[in-house]
């Protein structure tokens, strides 16, 4: 018997992190990493007081309606919330939290890494060399657009629209934003604040979707919106794959519209739409924003800090409701 309080991980979380988690709470990890489903989760957490979670389980409003009543807190493994209904949780007083701040870094990264992919043609080249088909250097072959110096709309000015920002100005670009607000220096990163993204779309060489996904930003990027944009520019997407249409992408990677994208996202992800893999112009990445050692190791801390600020009483590092 134990007294500390049991707590379900549903995902088998880096060895440093289970470590902790198994020192300090009477811990249930999934060891083989196995996908757990709604019902799963429900009878993994008989007796838990909280679950650590993460986007690939979808705590909708009948999943945390059918958790044992012993459940207080939910801490997900991400900073994105759009797969746990915060509606239900809140009306269950079911405590939330997610991992803000500790993955900026990396998923700026990836999201100029999807930028420059894309630009470069970075994957259409590697993929050249790869099959021993480079027979030579020449003028006119592998040809991106430039990056540097042209102009970057970023939709989404949250901690990693910034952190795009900041990076994007190493590159000498200018930036816009689109965002719900205009945000006060120096967050704004001295960016140009768009209130209608149909006036900003139009002054964007490089757009990046770095957006939470809401039904406010549920198929955002249409293809009423990529008409928008000036001919041959290049699209990132590091916020979630619904963001955008893939149909009207698809079309505009097609046509030359747009000349290029980088997507670490996908709508049904670890699926995603074929047509992607046979398109030269797209530079593509299986959700890896977050992925480092440093930064996986301090999400999974930040949500053993969090479940251990609830169940000692004091206020919690990072709470959405
Ligand atoms: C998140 O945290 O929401 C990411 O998508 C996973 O890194």
């Amino acid at each position: 018997m134990t007294d500390r309080p049991k707590v379900l991980a549903t995902r088998l979380m880096p060895e440093a992190v289970e470590t902790r988690f198994h020192s300090e709470f009477a811990a249930i990890s999934n060891p083989d990493d196995r996908p757990l489903d709604s019902d799963a989760v429900v009878a993994g957490a008989t007796g838990c007081r909280g679950i650590i979670c993460s986007p690939t389980e979808k705590m909708d409003a009948d999943t945390i309606a059918r958790l044992p009543e012993s459940v207080e807190i939910l801490a997900t493994f991400s900073v994105g919330c759009d797969h746990i209904d915060l509606n239900a949780a809140k009306a269950r007083g079911l405590i939330v939290t997610n991992t803000p701040d500790v993955l900026t870094d990396a998923t700026a990264d990836t999201t100029i890494l999807c930028l420059l992919g894309a630009a470069r043609m970075a994957q259409d080249s590697e993929r050249i060399l790869r099959q021993g088909k480079w027979g030579r250097w020449a003028p006119r072959d592998m040809l991106g657009v430039h990056m540097s110096g042209k102009r970057l709309g970023i939709v989404g000015m949250g901690r990693i629209g910034q952190a795009v920002a900041r990076r994007a100005q190493g590159f000498g670009m200018t930036v816009l934003y689109h965002n719900r607000r205009p945000l006060n220096a120096p967050d704004d990163q001295g960016a140009t604040f768009y209130a209608d993204a149909a006036d900003m779309l139009p002054h964007c060489d490089f757009l990046a979707l770095t957006c939470p996904l809401t039904p406010e930003t549920h198929h955002w990027l249409n293809a009423e919106r990529i008409a928008l944009l000036p001919d041959g520019a290049v699209v990132a997407n590091t916020a979630r794959g619904p963001v955008l249409v893939d149909d009207a992408l698809i079309d505009a990677l097609k046509s030359g519209k747009v000349f290029a994208a980088g997507l670490d996202v996908f709508t049904g992800e670890p699926k995603l739409d074929p047509r992607y893999l046979d398109l030269p112009n797209v530079f593509l990445l299986p959700h890896i924003g977050s992925a480092t050692v440093e930064t996986r190791n301090d999400m999974g801390f930040r949500c053993l800090d969090n479940l251990a600020a609830h169940f000692s009483g004091r206020p919690l590092p990072s709470r959405v409701v």
